[in-house]
């Protein structure tokens, strides 16, 4: 998720929880404006870490050859899976007539997704995956939307069951992920509204999905998917890796070293949603108004327990451990 997932977040939630249960994951978007991407920015995104479970590049963009072209580089530089977004709201990408402005023109679409699979074809061939909202302000298209993904070549369809219109409200319409599964040959990931563990066999059952994609579930409890029940000291610990990571600058932070002040924001854009380890369920706002960032550390690090080292996460121990090997396997 755009300016939440980049590589230091994503790195701890694979770390917790295996490729039994976690099965892919994809970068944040990355938007791709009349040329090209560098293959340092895609590898940015990518991470310097591998894990069981494969992480497979997002690209956004309406610049057929120049999303293609990314896509190619991508592959060149490592990515197992290249996936197109179609879904994004944002005023910015509908103004450059990319992300979910492509929703109202299923032909221009399928014209992307084809381009890429040529393309990456060329680079000797990893799947090509789209993900689409069932609508720009309505659902009318969804079949036909979908159709287009299939029809250009892609390997995977994800649908996020609402509709730009519909932004990020609470409900959802899950009947319009099994329309879509009804409608393509293709693997269909169902998308939007899951919050807990159950809701991935719910939303099989209900729709026919193959897979079932987490967006701010995973926000709220990093360890959704292998469905531990973290203790709040387990929870701090998570949030306190992540301070680790977010200030000493990590590779895998491709934003660079944070200040305490800016890691302290984005701890707590995370505590916005969080629910893992019920650490600030019942005193949330008092969280979220923790003005200095040392207090809020101490804080975290009192529920931690005191005799944390700090750099011993599960992610930097691997890391020492553990020669990087080149990304593997499938999304699932
Ligand atoms: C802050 C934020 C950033 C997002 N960035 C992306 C993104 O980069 N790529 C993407 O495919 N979806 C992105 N999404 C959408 C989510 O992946 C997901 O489709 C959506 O939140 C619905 O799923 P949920 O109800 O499980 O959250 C973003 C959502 C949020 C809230």
């Amino acid at each position: 998720m755009e300016g939440v997932t980049e590589p230091c977040f994503r790195d701890l939630v694979l770390a917790r929880n295996g490729p039994e249960s976690l099965g892919g994951a994809f970068t944040e978007f990355v938007r791709v404006v009349r040329h090209a991407l560098p293959a340092r920015i895609l590898l940015e995104h990518l991470g310097p870490r591998r894990f069981g479970a494969p992480v497979g590049i997002q690209l956004m963009g309406s610049d057929v050859a120049a999303v293609a072209e990314t896509a190619r580089r991508a592959v060149e530089v490592g990515a197992p899976l290249v996936d197109l977004n179609f879904g994004c709201p944002a005023k910015g990408a509908i103004a450059g007539c990319a992300g979910s402005a492509l929703l109202k023109d299923p032909p221009a679409l399928e014209k992307i997704v084809a381009a890429c699979r040529t393309a990456v074809d060329r680079a000797g061939g990893v799947p090509v995956t789209a993900k689409i909202r069932a609508g720009y302000d309505d659902d009318r298209l969804l079949e036909d939307l979908a159709r287009a993904v299939e029809a250009g070549g892609a390997a995977m369809l994800t649908v996020h069951c609402r509709t730009r219109l519909e932004a990020y409200q609470d409900e959802v319409d899950w009947s319009r992920i099994a329309r879509a599964v009804r409608a393509v040959t293709i693997p269909v990931c169902g998308n939007g509204g899951i919050l807990g563990r159950a809701d991935f066999a719910r939303m099989r059952d209900e729709t026919g999905c193959a897979f079932a994609m987490v967006g701010r579930g995973a926000l709220a409890d990093p360890w959704i998917f292998s469905g531990e029940l973290a203790t709040a000291s387990d929870a701090a610990r998570f949030l306190l890796d992540y301070r680790d990571e977010l200030l000493l600058g990590s590779p895998a932070s491709h934003k660079g070293q944070a200040s305490p002040r800016g890691a302290a924001g984005r701890i707590k854009q995370l505590l916005r949603h969080w629910s893992a380890g019920a650490l600030v369920d019942l005193d949330r706002e008092s969280w979220m108004r923790e003005g200095d960032p040392a207090r809020l550390f101490d804080r975290l690090a009192s529920v931690a327990g005191a005799e944390r080292q700090p750099r011993l996460n599960p992610v930097l121990a691997r890391k020492k451990r553990v020669r990087l090997e080149p990304a593997g396997g499938s999304a699932s």
